[in-house]
């Protein structure tokens, strides 16, 4: 999907994907796991920023990447309305060289919003993005749809792709928006 598709979903204001909220499974994940080593997390696809906003409530250095300028303005404006500091900036994570490596990154309906013929060029930017050694956290989105965006996945397909690069720490089957109740899946990966 090209950067116009995404923005002109922004400005029809045709986004079924926003909730208000961040995803309840980083926020269960974030509340129980308090000890985590902290330190830069790039959150790309960030939409209007609820997810960024909760790791840097949490205590990450924390940057938001999408390809939607406004996306990126309304992740801005309501992250200052808040008093929350994290950087929002206009990127492609499948094609742009990082500004830097960083300690976390955090999946969360990017894989599933992206064609499916790019899958490729994703998993190749998270080792591009991603330091060695460090963690991916994914919410990956289990439906049969082949018409998306949303686009789906199975878990095969998940450790066919991932599995080779990064060691899986945890996996389950997370706390969920109320229509993608036990259609999500979370894992928990440490970089090769
Ligand atoms: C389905 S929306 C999800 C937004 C956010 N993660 C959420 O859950 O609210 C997908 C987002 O990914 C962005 N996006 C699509 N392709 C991208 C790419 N190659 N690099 C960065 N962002 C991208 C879109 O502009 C859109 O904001």
């Amino acid at each position: 999907m090209s950067q116009q598709y995404w923005e002109q979903r922004y400005l029809a204001q045709d986004m079924p994907w926003e909730k208000g909220a961040p995803s309840p499974g980083l926020v269960d994940f974030l509340a129980a796991n308090p000890d985590l080593k902290r330190g830069t997390v790039c959150v790309p696809g960030c939409g209007t920023g609820h997810d960024a906003r909760e790791f840097a409530k949490a205590g990450f250095d924390t940057f938001g990447y999408d390809l939607a300028p406004s996306a990126i303005a309304l992740a801005d404006e309501n992250t200052k309305a808040e008093g929350i500091v994290a950087k929002f900036l206009l990127g492609d994570f499948l094609r742009d060289q990082p500004p830097q490596l960083f300690d976390w990154l955090f999946e969360h309906t990017l894989f599933c919003a992206i064609n499916p013929s790019e899958r490729d060029e994703y998993v190749r930017a998270t080792l591009r993005w991603l330091k060695p050694g460090r963690d991916y956290l994914a919410v990956n989105y289990f439906i049969p749809d082949t018409d998306g965006p949303p686009f789906g996945v199975e878990r095969a397909e998940i450790w066919q792709r991932f599995s080779p690069h990064f060691e899986l720490l945890a996996e389950w089957t997370p706390r969920s928006y109320p229509n993608r109740t036990n259609l999500e899946r979370m894992f928990w990966w440490r970089r090769k």
